[in-house]
């Protein structure tokens, strides 16, 4: 695809096009919004045991919601509480109601259970289609769907929202790189959804076989699931002659398609916030941070029959912004990281993604690197290893690894040690990737 197609295609929908829900202006949004909160609030505490005494515990009643301020009142949720009613106790429906169940397995301890009744089914897949229209998909477009089917979200979300569009879905899930570049190449799919490290995995997989991405039909990604950057966004647009858009979403909360960054702007995903309700707090102390500080972020589902989530502790930080290409919902900043993958060294925080942005502007490397916490002496180090390019001549990889070194010293203040290895040598993954190990000495 040339840039001038990539202009064209920039260009915003035909608002006749859009659900009715993007078009309402803040104050009838508002006004949705508090209606739905005060159904949704209702129906956790009337049906679900932990909502009530949580509810009970904090003084506080579906009815003290008058306005939508009042919410802050409410206690939040964390995964640890999905975790102790496993598998079904957040459930607020009988069994017979769910139509569908997903799971996360997490890294440690039981699996996080979420479900649906088939009209949270239809809501998520009305959401996802709204999602694809705002990357800039259409109905009649082929949508190739690299996101894993099964338990994780992200391959039936986009697989029902595809169809809700009128999209033909190749549902490919992840692996398998070689078939994935050739039913890109036979199927000719406009629209590829794919976590973003997966993308780069079956880029390279394009040049291996001596094909030129960009000569391919490609024309949208939609990249999720984990953390990505601007600078991420720019080697795949230029590598792959793409618009890269991204979508983020969490199955505590319904799944991909909570909130969906549209190809007019590309500045920050629009939060569907007539499903879902959107605070960003001080992790440390809760408190609730006014729009545009970053924090927390935490939803409360308003129309979820099946597993109403109340203030739910997503982890992710970010921050909450005004409308733009939708001017009723409120944008929330491209995810910096999760409280969980903030790396704590000598005192200096550090997110996996500030590497990210040093590393992809380094001549000579590739995106692809991985972090390991060690212990030397008494201290903690962190040592960063980055695939060179595969043109990335011999003598050029001890000045990248300096810069790196130097690039991170001067955005973060913190130093980190840096190898260059030899391209092709550092973990894939086909899905979401685990970029950090910890090697520290517990002793
Ligand atoms: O990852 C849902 C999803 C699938 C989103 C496909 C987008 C595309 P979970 O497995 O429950 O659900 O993981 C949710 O992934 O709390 C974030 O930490 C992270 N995440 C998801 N989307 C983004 C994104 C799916 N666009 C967790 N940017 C969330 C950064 C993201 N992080």
């Amino acid at each position: 695809m040339t840039t001038t197609d990539q202009r064209r295609l920039g260009e915003a929908p035909d608002p006749a096009t859009l659900d009715p829900a993007e078009r309402l202006s803040v104050d009838e949004l508002r006004a949705q919004q508090l209606e739905r909160l005060r159904w949704s609030l209702r129906h956790a505490y009337d049906n679900v045991p932990h909502h009530r005494r949580a509810f009970d515990a904090a003084g506080v009643h579906p009815d003290d919601c008058r306005e939508l301020g009042d919410l802050a009142r409410f206690p939040t949720t964390s995964k640890a509480d999905l975790r102790e009613n496993y598998p079904f106790g957040m459930f607020a429906v009988p069994k017979e109601q769910v139509r569908r169940v997903h799971a996360s397995s997490g890294t440690t301890g039981r699996p996080t259970v979420v479900g649906y009744t088939a009209r949270d089914v239809a809501t998520w897949a009305a959401v996802m289609a709204r999602s694809i229209r705002g990357a800039g998909g259409r109905p009649g477009d082929t949508l190739h769907n690299a996101y894993g089917y099964g338990l994780f979200t992200g391959g039936l979300g986009a697989h029902y929202g595809a169809e809700a569009l009128g999209c033909t879905v190749v549902p490919v899930s992840g692996g398998m790189t070689p078939r994935q570049v050739q039913l890109i190449t036979d199927f000719a799919p406009r629209i590829v959804m794919v976590t973003p490290t997966y993308m780069l995995t079956v880029l390279d997989e394009f040049e291996k076989q001596g094909l030129d991405p960009r000569e391919s039909s490609l024309e949208i990604g939609i990249f999720g699931a984990e953390p990505w950057t601007e600078q991420m966004r720019r080697e795949m647009e230029e590598r792959a002659g793409i618009h890269a858009v991204d979508i983020y979403g969490l199955s505590e909360v319904m799944g991909p398609g909570v909130a969906q960054e549209c190809v007019e702007t590309k500045d920050g995903l629009h939060v569907w916030e007539d499903h879902f309700y959107p605070e960003v707090i001080d992790p440390v102390t809760g408190e609730v941070l006014p729009d545009g500080e970053e924090g927390e972020l935490v939803f409360t589902s308003l129309t979820k029959e099946a597993m109403p989530v109340v203030r739910y502790r997503t982890r992710d930080l970010t921050r909450l912004l005004p409308g733009t290409a939708r001017p009723g919902m409120r944008r929330m900043q491209k995810v910096t990281g999760r409280t969980d993958d903030m790396i704590i060294l000598r005192g200096v925080n550090l997110f996996p993604t500030q590497i990210e942005e040093v590393v992809l502007r380094t001549p000579g490397l590739s995106p692809h690197f991985a972090l390991e916490l060690v212990t030397r002496g008494r201290m903690d180090h962190l040592v960063v290893r980055v695939e060179a390019r595969p043109d990335c001549p011999a003598e050029r990889r001890p000045g990248a690894a300096a810069d790196v070194e130097q690039g991170v010293r001067d955005t973060v203040g913190s130093g980190v040690e840096v190898l260059v290895v030899d391209p092709e040598t550092l973990p894939r993954s086909m899905g979401k990737l685990q970029r950090m190990t910890d090697s520290r000495d517990r002793g």
